[in-house]
């Protein structure tokens, strides 16, 4: 986890790796710090957020430096323990963003050779390691440090005599900014954005020297080059427009990104779907594996994919696929990721691979580490996501899934045309439900006072349960669980309260006459109770306390509606409750430890 920045240029560097932090701060930001290359190297940084540092640094004529945003893995939020970490000279300064493995045995070992650690950080061994090699050569002292070292980095090194950054990268996100008389390093493209759209990604095993007018990469000891990409997003997309919070902005932008998705893979005029991936697989099933919210969006999938190509769908958490010994016959494997770097899913991936499964890769970051992995890759094109919650990511993903269904479908071309119209059709779809903000608005005031909510759901619907619940509870605070509606009086009720408001999510499918049932025997427990229902069911209003109302479609695309319903609800909710809703506690966007 973690942001890390550099900056060596003609601009005083300073304000440039606020600047660049502040977009970074969905990765953590519990403490940050900067170090700047002056007389000698100077190093600011607390417990505090980036606004805070800002406010108390003075002005600096530095160009060159160095900055920090921390999730805090290896010791509390301290001054001591947030980066740049520095070596016994205070010569060097190193931001780091993965976990170092070895390090008790690295820092006993330099212990005993004399240095003396501040921290209680994984990451100060890199420092130390990087003054006992220094012979006058930065690159060649990192590139030896990093021999000693096991575990997943991406890191940026400075040195009191040289005007330079050296960067290094294993398995953590890193990307270089291209400028003119100046050149950033990042974690992540939006960081730079401010300053330009040209950008390098390093591959593992690169080490780079990053100087104002040049870049040069060496890996296992040889030159080589990285291609210059440009961003395709504009700065303004990466920005609030606006909005009081990048969540909403995101919610907002879901019709767009909904159509951007299926660009390019629908006909105009023929009703295929083509997504350029290989279509001669020798497969007999499929196993999705993801995270989080990637995780909801992959058990959408396997109803989506088992009705329409009939194949069987499994779905794991990738974190626990690692500890399984699943025997994987003619599988192909389904990795989905928003942001490509979930350290969980990429050792997922690389094991389906070591298994000999033909691998694919969902996500929304080009040149993300997932990308170079997998052996086929599909963008959802959502643009950069912001807020730590996903919203628009998940919504882009689904819709992914539904294409990859379609292609597959044993359907005929009728059925296909018709499919394809109604997912045509969702950003209009969408925008109906955005036009009812102000009522679902409302609802999540009065939600706002409750401690404890509940989201049931049956069928192609129970993942949108879940999805509700974790947006609820990762920005409003309030404990919310996503339940199977059938589920419920299995344990669950002996929570039931009129105090613990339950959300039912419905579709007019196979699953509504129960959904109903399981709805009165709630309502007989006294809970108030608020149906997610589509325009026209009016039965529904006879059972239930509140109806947010969704606009009517297709049941099997009702996970789409559904979910923006929840999204602008737990939104609202968490506004009332003055939260930190873009960056809620405790929580990181991208989630490079396992
Ligand atoms: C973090 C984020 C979640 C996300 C999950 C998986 O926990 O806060 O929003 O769903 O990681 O991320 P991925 O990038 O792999 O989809």
């Amino acid at each position: 986890m973690c942001g890390i920045v550099g900056y060596v240029g003609e601009r005083e560097a300073q304000p440039v790796l606020i600047n660049c932090l502040k977009r970074l701060e969905y990765r953590g930001y519990d403490s940050c710090g900067i170090a700047l290359l002056g007389r000698g190297t100077e190093v600011y940084k607390g417990a505090v957020r980036i606004e805070t540092l800002e406010r108390n640094l003075q002005p600096n004529d530095s160009r060159t430096g160095i900055g920090h945003t921390r999730w805090a893995t290896h010791g509390k939020p301290s001054e001591s323990n947030a980066h740049p970490h520095t070596d016994c000279s205070g010569k060097v300064a190193v931001v780091h963003n993965g976990v170092i493995d070895n390090y008790l045995q690295l820092r006993e070992q330099l212990t005993s050779e004399g240095h003396t650690f501040r921290s209680e950080t994984d990451t100060e061994v890199i420092p130390h390691l990087i003054e006992k090699y220094y012979r006058g050569n930065l690159e060649q002292a990192v590139s030896r440090a990093i021999v000693d070292i096991t575990g997943a980095y991406s890191l940026i090194a400075i040195h009191a005599d040289r005007k330079e950054l050296i960067v290094a990268r294993k398995e953590s996100p890193l990307i270089i900014g291209i400028g003119d008389k100046e050149n950033l390093v990042a974690s992540d493209v939006p960081a730079v954005l401010d300053y330009t759209d040209r950008v390098m990604y390093l591959e593992d095993g690169d080490i780079g020297v990053i100087t104002k007018n040049d870049v040069k990469f060496t890996r296992n000891g040889k030159k080589v080059e990285r291609a210059e990409h440009r961003v395709p997003w504009s700065i303004e997309e990466a920005q609030k427009a606006g909005y009081d919070h990048f969540m909403i902005k995101e919610i907002h932008e879901q019709p767009r990104v909904i159509r951007n998705t299926f660009a390019g893979h629908i006909s105009a005029l023929e009703p295929e779907i083509d997504l350029g991936i290989r279509r001669d697989l020798d497969f007999s099933n499929i196993l999705i594996l993801a995270c989080g919210t990637s995780y909801h969006a992959a058990l959408v999938g396997k109803h989506v994919i088992e009705r329409l190509a009939q194949i069987p769908v499994r779905v794991d958490i990738a974190s626990e696929f690692n500890y399984s010994d699943t025997v994987l016959g003619k599988t192909w494997v389904i990795v989905i990721t928003q942001s490509g770097e979930t350290a969980d899913s990429m050792r997922a991936l690389k094991k389906a691979k070591e298994l000999g499964c033909h691998t694919l890769v969902i996500t929304n970051v080009v040149g993300s580490s997932a990308t170079r992995i997998g052996d086929d890759v599909l963008y959802i094109k959502a643009g950069p996501e912001i807020s730590v919650a996903a919203t628009k990511s998940f919504i882009a993903q689904l819709v992914m899934l539904y294409l990859l269904a379609m292609a597959r479908a044993s359907v005929d071309v009728r059925s296909r045309g018709s499919l394809i119209a109604e997912l045509r059709q969702l950003p209009n779809k969408v925008h109906e439900i955005l036009d009812r903000e102000g009522e679902i608005a409302e609802r999540g005031k009065h939600l706002a006072e409750h401690e404890n909510v509940f989201f049931v759901a049956r069928g192609i619907n129970f993942p949108v349960a879940l999805e509700g619940a974790l947006k609820m509870k990762e920005i409003s605070y309030i404990h919310a669980e996503g339940y199977a509606a059938g589920e419920l009086k299995h344990g669950p009720f002996a929570l039931l309260t009129p105090d613990t408001p339950v959300i039912a999510i419905t579709a007019r499918d196979n699953t509504y006459e129960t959904l109903l049932v399981n709805i009165k025997e709630i309502k007989a427990r006294e809970s108030p109770v608020i149906a997610v229902a589509e325009e026209g069911d009016d039965e529904i209003e006879k059972y239930v306390d509140f109806v947010i109302r969704v606009p009517k479609v297709d049941p099997m695309f009702s996970p789409v509606v559904n979910s923006i319903a929840l999204q602008l609800l737990a939104y609202y909710t968490a506004k009332e409750r003055g939260c930190s809703i873009d960056t809620p506690r405790n929580l990181a966007k991208s989630v490079t430890v396992e």
